[in-house]
């Protein structure tokens, strides 16, 4: 046996977000978002670039769906921009904005792509971070009504939606550490904006069923494999705490079991009594059932305990020895095939989906035109293999979807960071397939990839 084989359903795809790659940041009436907006202060961005223009995928879109087309690429993971289509969030549609996502899959469907849709990859409108962001209860009450909207208008068509992609991030991530937008540092505010999150998603759900009722919903986490730096106590303990900060937060109650207690009384003794934005039912709306559950998966993380002073007194360990991509994130394809085992085992999700991984290199082309970027494909191939594992274990895995189609713009860290299998030249616009785009190709034709490493 020289190859691994897939399933024959198995769905593989890439993924791309609205923001990172649109642009056409004011047009057509579109409404300014909270990323608009904290990549235009001065400061947040370490490029000092912002999501303007980005991949111009906005005008650019048909030729981008020509591009996956020429790749063979059977399905597409995009995101819809909320402040596009909603300039306000709430009350009044804009209906260039709903034209462009309307025509958006039908030329995806024409090609023969099959189009996976993220509701909120982190746009929130402007108008509503004005009146309190997802920290205020009122954010997530606007959230259904928008995938209300959406799913009317694309639910005859598109057969699978993710409510929202990794809470975490649009959570902690955004209203803790500070590191995106709108760049908030307070605990109770961050703790509250998951709460919220997670209710838009509870009450999003029966509205995309009812608009969409053949179609398949899930959300999206990004999920870490978390190991102890030592067999301290210390350490063990430390890497208990960023599972359930990190993970268990999300995954319990999205899978009904309400938030875990060790966690909820680590906060009270360290933030205080917080919990009074959950109120009654809210953990019901939370938990309601999901036909998949969505994981990005990127690398693991190595907890020692930290400072005792801080909420959370852990602290990424630093692994000197361990091969990192160029965003300096570990390369642990295993940690994949522990994740999705442990995901698999202790919640039981009906399917699953990994609704992103793929590494971020810099190799730029060569004087031919041609990107030879040997380094992920090996990082794909040795996560596809963990995959597979995963497969023959019992895991309920249904696609695989790579980020990303193209380069974009990544975050806090603007263009320095290269994750596509496609390159772009961000003063042309020209896209350019690299290596690894024609070695996910094959793998795509053959369903299957070889043993050994390419
Ligand atoms: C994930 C995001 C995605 C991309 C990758 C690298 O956290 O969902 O938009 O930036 O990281």
């Amino acid at each position: 046996m020289t190859q691994l084989t897939f399933p024959s359903h198995f769905v593989w795809g890439v993924a791309t977000s609205s923001y990172q790659i649109e642009g056409a940041w004011n047009e057509d009436g579109k409404g300014e978002s909270i990323w608009d907006r904290f990549a235009h202060t001065p400061g947040k961005i370490q490029d000092a670039s912002t999501g303007d223009i980005a991949c111009d995928h906005y005008h650019r879109w048909p030729q981008d769906i020509a591009l996956m087309q020429s790749l063979g690429i059977p399905a597409y993971r995009f995101s819809i921009n909320w402040p596009r289509v909603m300039p306000e969030g709430q009350g009044r549609v804009n209906q260039a904005g709903l034209d462009f996502y309307d025509r958006l899959v039908d030329g995806l469907l024409a090609a023969g792509i099959e189009p996976f849709v993220t509701l909120y990859h982190w746009e929130l409108p402007q108008a509503l971070q004005d009146e309190g962001g997802w920290p205020a209860r009122k954010t997530a009450e606007s959230f259904p009504v928008f995938a209300d909207y959406i799913t009317r208008r694309l639910g005859d068509r598109v057969r699978h939606w993710i409510t929202l992609n990794e809470p975490w991030c649009a959570s902690f991530l955004s209203y803790q550490v500070g590191e995106h937008a709108p760049g908030w540092c307070d605990w109770p505010s961050a703790i509250r904006a998951a709460h919220h999150l997670l209710l838009a998603h509870g009450w999003a759900v029966p509205v995309i069923r009812q608009n969409a009722p053949k179609a398949e919903v899930g959300i999206t986490l990004n999920l870490e494999w978390v190991t102890p730096a030592s067999n301290h106590p210390a350490d063990l303990q430390a890497a208990r705490l960023r599972d359930g900060y990190f993970n268990r937060w999300f995954l319990d109650p999205v899978f009904g079991r309400f938030y875990p207690a060790d966690m909820m009384h680590h906060y009270q003794q360290t933030v205080g009594d917080i919990f009074d934005f959950i109120q009654p039912n809210d953990m019901d709306i939370i938990g309601v059932p999901l036909d998949f559950l969505g994981i990005n998966y990127y690398t693991r993380f190595v907890a020692r305990s930290g400072p005792q002073t801080a909420v959370l007194p852990v602290a990424h360990a630093t692994t000197p020895d361990t091969e990192r991509t160029d965003m300096g994130w570990e390369i642990y394809p295993e940690g994949l095939f522990n994740l999705l085992n442990r995901v698999h085992f202790t919640y039981q999700p009906a399917k699953i989906y990994i609704t992103e991984n793929g590494a971020s290199y810099h190799d730029t082309p060569n004087k031919n035109g041609r990107i030879h970027d040997q380094h992920r494909i090996h990082f794909l191939h040795r996560h596809f293999i963990a995959a597979h594992r995963a497969l023959s274990n019992g895991v309920p895995l249904a696609g695989y979807f790579v980020w990303s189609l193209m380069d974009n713009f990544e975050w806090a860290k603007g263009y320095q960071e290269r994750f596509g299998i496609v390159w772009v030249d961000f003063q042309t616009q020209q896209r350019y397939p690299k290596d690894s785009a024609f070695w996910f190709q094959n793998v795509i034709q053959t369903n299957s990839i070889p043993l050994i490493d390419p």
